[in-house]
Parts: C-alpha cells; sequence; structure tokens
C-alpha cells in the first residue's frame, strides 16, 4: 500500500477549555456513558435515542434488520420529516424564533421564523399536490442558495416525494443525466441566481437539458430571483409565485414509513456515471439531529453558519434537516465569499452575531492567501466553535482558523464523513476532545471505525490502510437508485460485511484518525468530489480526442487539481487554442467545478500489458514526483516521453 502513506508528524495538542466543556451539550460524563452504551447493546442504544429523538407517530418493534449490504432500521415505524424540523417546535417557544436568516449576494435579507418557514413549506407542499406530484416521486431541485431551496426540500419531504437536489454550479448535461437517472418527472429551479455580481441562468440550463432529453418531466417550478429574461413552455412550466404564494398555509402531514427514501443525491464515484445515493427518513433524521447537537453544541440563543450549498451533502445535513430538528437560527447565504469584497463572511459574521461556523478548508485556504486585514477589520467576538468539513485540513490552515478567526479561543471541529454516511462520523466533540491539527480525531458514540489491512484485518497504530465502517449506522445510504449492484460492489464488495469508505487513513497511537485521502478514482477539488471516468467520459465526447487520462494533482488552494493527459484524433495546428476549447467543453459538460487545470497532449498514454491506463504512474508524473513503480509497464518510451514534457 504504498499510496497510503503519510509523514506528518504533528505535536501541538489543544485540550477542551473547562468552561466550555462545562456548558456542552455533551460533556466527557455524557460521552463516556454514550460509548459504553453503545458496546453493550447496540441496538438498544439506537432504539432508546431513536425514541427519544425523533417524534414517532407509529412506533418501530424491529431496530435493525441487516442482511449486508442492505439495513432497515426501525421499520416499523411511522413518522414525517418535515415535522420533525417543523410542527415539533411549533408548540414551543421556537415558534417565533428565526429558523433561516438569509442574505442575498446583492445584500438583500429576508428573515422566516419557524412558524413562518412552516407555512412556506406548507404552500408549496401543497402547490406540489396541485401539480400532481405523488409520494414517492422524485422531484429534481436546482436553486439556488435562497430559502425557497430550504422550503422545497422541506415540502418534499413533507408529502414523501424524494427530492434530489443537483448544485446550481452543474451544466445542462449533468442535469440531464440526472434527472433522467432518476426519472423524475417534476423540477424546481428558479430565473437564476447571483455568483459574484453576475447572474447564473439556472432556468435556461434546464431548458437546455429538457431539449436534449427528459421526455418524461411534465412540470418545471420557476421561483422568480433574478428578474433575467427567460423563455417559457405554456404547458410545462409553472411559476412559483402564481402557485406556491397562494396555495393554502394549511397542510396536514401524513405518516411515512421510517425507510421511506428522503432523498437522492448524486455523486460521483470509480465509474463514469455519478450514483444517486439514497437516504431513508428516519435513521437519517436521528443521526444529523444528534450530531447537529453534540458536534456543534447548538444552544437555542445559537446563531449558526454552515457555508456549504444545500445542493451538497453538508447542506442537506447541516442547514436544512439537523439545525431544523434542533430548533437552530441558521445563517443562509446565497453567493461568493469574496464578493464585493474578499471580507463578506466576516462582514456577515460579525453584522449577524454568528456563534458557530462550518466551513472547508478550501475556503480556510482561500482566505489566507487574500491577507489578514479582511479578518481582522472585523469583530469576530461573537463566534464561540468552528467547524471543517470536506477534505483534510493541512495544520498550517488549521492553525491559521484557531489564531485570525477563532482567537484561540473557539475550539475547531474537524469533521469526517461523506454523502454516503449522512451524517458526521469522526469528529472532535468540543467539550471533550483534545483537538490535534490535521486529525479528525475519534469516531463518534456508535459508530464503529476502522483501519484494516487488504485482508480486512485490523492494522496497528500508525500504520496506513483502508477506512471501514464495520457496524452500520442509522444515516447510512441505502442503496445506489435503481442499482443494487453497484450498492454492494462500491462498498460492500472489498469487505464483505464492512462499509468500505473509499479513503485511505491511519490511526495514531493515542487512536487519533488521520485521513489521507481518496485511494479510488475519485478527485477531491475544492472538498467536490469528481470522478476522474466522469472528467475523461466529456473529454472523449469532443470529436478532437482520442484518448483521455484525468489524474489528481496536489494544490495549494484547492487540495487537489484536475490533470489531463490527452490523444488526439487529427493533428492540431493550434495546440493553445485546443486546450481552451477542451476545457471549455468539459465545463460545458459536466459544470464550472471540473475544469482542468492543465491538459497535456501525449501522443500515447502509458498502459499496464492488460490495457489498464497507469493513472498512478500520470499522477506522479503531474505533480513533478519521481514515478513509482513501472514494472507493469507496457511500453517504457512512452514514460520517457512524457517526462521529457515536462
Ligand atoms: C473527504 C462531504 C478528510 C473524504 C461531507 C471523503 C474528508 C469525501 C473530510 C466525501 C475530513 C470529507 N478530513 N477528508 N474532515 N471530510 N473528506 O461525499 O475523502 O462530498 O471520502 O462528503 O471527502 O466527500 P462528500
Amino acid at each position: 500500500m504504498t499510496n497510503i502513506s503519510s509523514t506528518l508528524q504533528e505535536t501541538r495538542r489543544f485540550k477542551p477549555d473547562p468552561s466550555f466543556a462545562q456548558q456542552a451539550n455533551l460533556g466527557p460524563q455524557l460521552y463516556q456513558a454514550l460509548k459504553e452504551e453503545a458496546a453493550q447493546d447496540y441496538e438498544a442504544y439506537w432504539a432508546r435515542l431513536a425514541r427519544k429523538e425523533l417524534v414517532w407517530r407509529k412506533d418501530f418493534q424491529t431496530t435493525l434488520e441487516w442482511e449486508a449490504p442492505f439495513a432497515k432500521w426501525f421499520q416499523e415505524g411511522e413518522l414525517n420529516m418535515a415535522e420533525q424540523c417543523l410542527d415539533r417546535h411549533l408548540n414551543t417557544a421556537t415558534k417565533h424564533k428565526a429558523a433561516i436568516i438569509w442574505e442575498g449576494e446583492p445584500g438583500e435579507q429576508r428573515t422566516l421564523t419557524y412558524q413562518q418557514l412552516h407555512a412556506k413549506v406548507a404552500q408549496c407542499a401543497n402547490a406540489l399536490l396541485e401539480m400532481g406530484v405523488k409520494a414517492g416521486d422524485v422531484v429534481t431541485v436546482y436553486l439556488p442558495m435562497i430559502p425557497e431551496l430550504a422550503i422545497a426540500v422541506l415540502a418534499c419531504a413533507r408529502i414523501g416525494a424524494p427530492h434530489s437536489v443537483i448544485f446550481g454550479g452543474f451544466a445542462p448535461n449533468a442535469i440531464r443525466d440526472r434527472v433522467e437517472d432518476a426519472d423524475s418527472k417534476f423540477i424546481i429551479t428558479a430565473d437564476g441566481g447571483w455568483r459574484r455580481g453576475s447572474v447564473i441562468a439556472l432556468k435556461d440550463n434546464v431548458d437546455e437539458a429538457l431539449a436534449t432529453g427528459c421526455p418524461n418531466v411534465q412540470n418545471v417550478l420557476v421561483v422568480k430571483r433574478t428578474n433575467n429574461a427567460v423563455k417559457w413552455t405554456d404547458e410545462r412550466d409553472i411559476w412559483w409565485h402564481d402557485t406556491v404564494d397562494s396555495a393554502s398555509t394549511k397542510h396536514q402531514a401524513q405518516a411515512f414509513n421510517a425507510e421511506h427514501p428522503l432523498f437522492i443525491l448524486y455523486t460521483s464515484g470509480t465509474t463514469g456515471k455519478p450514483k444517486g445515493v439514497v437516504h431513508a427518513t428516519a435513521g437519517y433524521a436521528l443521526w444529523t439531529k444528534l450530531t447537529t447537537r453534540w458536534v456543534f453544541d447548538l444552544k437555542p440563543e445559537d446563531t449558526y453558519w454552515c457555508t456549504a450549498d444545500v445542493g451538497w451533502i453538508t447542506g442537506h445535513s447541516y442547514i436544512v434537516y439537523g439545525p431544523l430538528q434542533n430548533g437552530a437560527t441558521i445563517m443562509m447565504y446565497e453567493g461568493a465569499p469574496n464578493y464585493p469584497e474578499p471580507d463578506r463572511f466576516w462582514d456577515i459574521v460579525e453584522r449577524h452575531q454568528v456563534t458557530v461556523f462550518y466551513t472547508a478548508p478550501t475556503a480556510i485556504r482561500a482566505f489566507m492567501k487574500w491577507g489578514d486585514d479582511h479578518v481582522l477589520k472585523h469583530d469576530l467576538s461573537s463566534l464561540r466553535l468552528l467547524g471543517t468539513v470536506g477534505e483534510p485540513i493541512n495544520p498550517e490552515a488549521w492553525i491559521w482558523y484557531h489564531e485570525l478567526i477563532g482567537k484561540e479561543r473557539c475550539p475547531i471541529v474537524d469533521t469526517w464523513w461523506q454523502t454516503e454516511t449522512g451524517g458526521i462520523m469522526i469528529s472532535p466533540l468540543p467539550g471533550v476532545t483534545t483537538t490535534v491539527p490535521g486529525s479528525a480525531t475519534q469516531p463518534l458514540p456508535g459508530i464503529d471505525a476502522h483501519i484494516v489491512s487488504g485482508e480486512g484485518e485490523d492494522v496497528g497504530p500508525n500504520q496506513g490502510g483502508y477506512l471501514v465502517i464495520k457496524k452500520p449506522w442509522p444515516s447510512m445510504l441505502r442503496n445506489i437508485y435503481g442499482n443494487p449492484e453497484r450498492f454492494k460492489n462500491g462498498y460492500y464488495g472489498r469487505f464483505e460485511n464492512f462499509y468500505f469508505a473509499g479513503d485511505g487513513a491511519r490511526r495514531d497511537q493515542d487512536g487519533n484518525f488521520w485521513i489521507m485521502g481518496r485511494i479510488d478514482d475519485v478527485i477531491n477539488v475544492s472538498g467536490h468530489r469528481l470522478g476522474t471516468m466522469e472528467i475523461e467520459s466529456a473529454l472523449v465526447s469532443h470529436p478532437a480526442v482520442c484518448e483521455a487520462a484525468v489524474v489528481p494533482r496536489p494544490d495549494d488552494l484547492k487540495g487537489q487539481a484536475i490533470v489531463a493527459f490527452v490523444t488526439l484524433e487529427v493533428e492540431a495546428d493550434d495546440l493553445e487554442s485546443l486546450k481552451a476549447e477542451l476545457s471549455d467543453h468539459v465545463v460545458q459538460e459536466i459544470g464550472a467545478l471540473a475544469r482542468p487545470a492543465e491538459i497535456r497532449f501525449t501522443d500515447s498514454l502509458p498502459k499496464t500489458r492488460s490495457g489498464k491506463i497507469m493513472r498512478r504512474l500520470l499522477s506522479d508524473i503531474a505533480s513533478g514526483r519521481e514515478a513509482g513503480d513501472t514494472t507493469t509497464l507496457e511500453d517504457a518510451s512512452v514514460l520517457n516521453k512524457l517526462r521529457d514534457e515536462d
């Protein structure tokens, strides 16, 4: 396992502040008790928590039915997810509290109390029913970061229609693939959204996707956000303000089975097409609720801001479902972190008195680059807890976050998890854990994470291996939409009974986990997962391209950058303009997040004797590392040529 090694030796330790620990939702005693309870009787532990935390319309009898890889949790139970997030707060003081404080990129602001959000969700639910959406129908949501995004998602949950949210940065082809894969008949979008002062024309993208496929789409519900001109298809398109705003604010939520699919979220994997990760209702509800309370220590008076987009799992779990179940006040921001100036985030923190802040290492590295002045001119004293997610955080960025943003006062939670895990799995607990910059530290109570060898045996301290979760957990993915084989092979193929996360990791002598990144063909660009195969397919779909191999290269800002090695069908005169054209082509096919940092033309690609492209070798070349084992290389001259072109 030569690729899973880490030389990082981080010795700094940060103990929880006793005053923080004292007020923490999860202090050392409770933590110990939970761990022991889970170790003693795993199912009883989860059953007790599920009964305590969720509002059940009908109780369950079976805590877990497990036939690897298929799990059913709390299966006879019935509940409604929107009720967990909204209705349950309406007869408490939370009713009149702000649920969402929203700021648009141009600066407008809206606040929705729990009561108001409940009314909007009821209206949207009624409008969707009116459109003919039924429980079980997949509704695609392609919206900017505006309150309607949260409203749409909760309305779907309320009527039992699984949502499939597509990040607003994806291109028409990516929308089409996802809509078709999910056989979704309804789409919710907006005319546009604001990004760095420009309008991203979302409705145009949907129109383009529908012009090339998706014959089953019946209706497109459109929010007016940016007022840009849109094309209109009368029998298909419906304005949100014409239907939702005039719908009744009363809606009696129906109870659904615990295992009813709550949503599909597409993510990148090892093979070409993105896969639709399916999450079920009750287990997901339970774990997002608990982890939000434990890891972010949310209190009624907190203003909590997760800077992710609801288009990613982080936004699903830690903007919408986790915080709302806990009755929190959520900050939501539409636009770019550096618009109009690189201090926009800190300006928001100061003006809205944000107390808990959760972002990605790539954003932290960008702030470092933009300069400390943008931070120092703001009063950040409202902050009391910081978090990170999406990729390993380098200790230098961790320390900057700790000093410049947290003023050496705020605990930092480095949270490891995935689209598939539904919620946070490995993370410090702010009142309990001694943190180490760069380590996500320890699994949460009930999560059975291990590092194993290729044979599935636990490895010793500081030995690299595969990160696995041995026992099923409530918020685990239930399937890959329409593709149980892919689910089985992808996650339970390597080790029959353990969930294989796709990450390499090691555990140090103190039991802390160090995530070393993906060991499969997934690239993590700015915390966003992209499959190398997806990008390769996009390149090969261009008429000039014969073959393509895409590999990651370390990048100071983005974590990893995309490098594409390309062989051509024809001889090109102007290679520079062809590079630009291919780059635009990838953006056109997938979206701006997949734009290659570098495209290199080559006569041929290094392959094994069995014809497999040697991506690791190319990755070494792209990163300027000396190439490793080349003994299986079919034609050694290829390598020399590639090196010469360096
Ligand atoms: C990586 C995002 C190190 C990891 C919630 C994982 C991390 C993938 C961390 C999932 C972290 C996420 N430290 N690596 N704290 N958090 N990752 O599905 O490689 O978008 O497998 O979920 O991101 O990405 P996904």
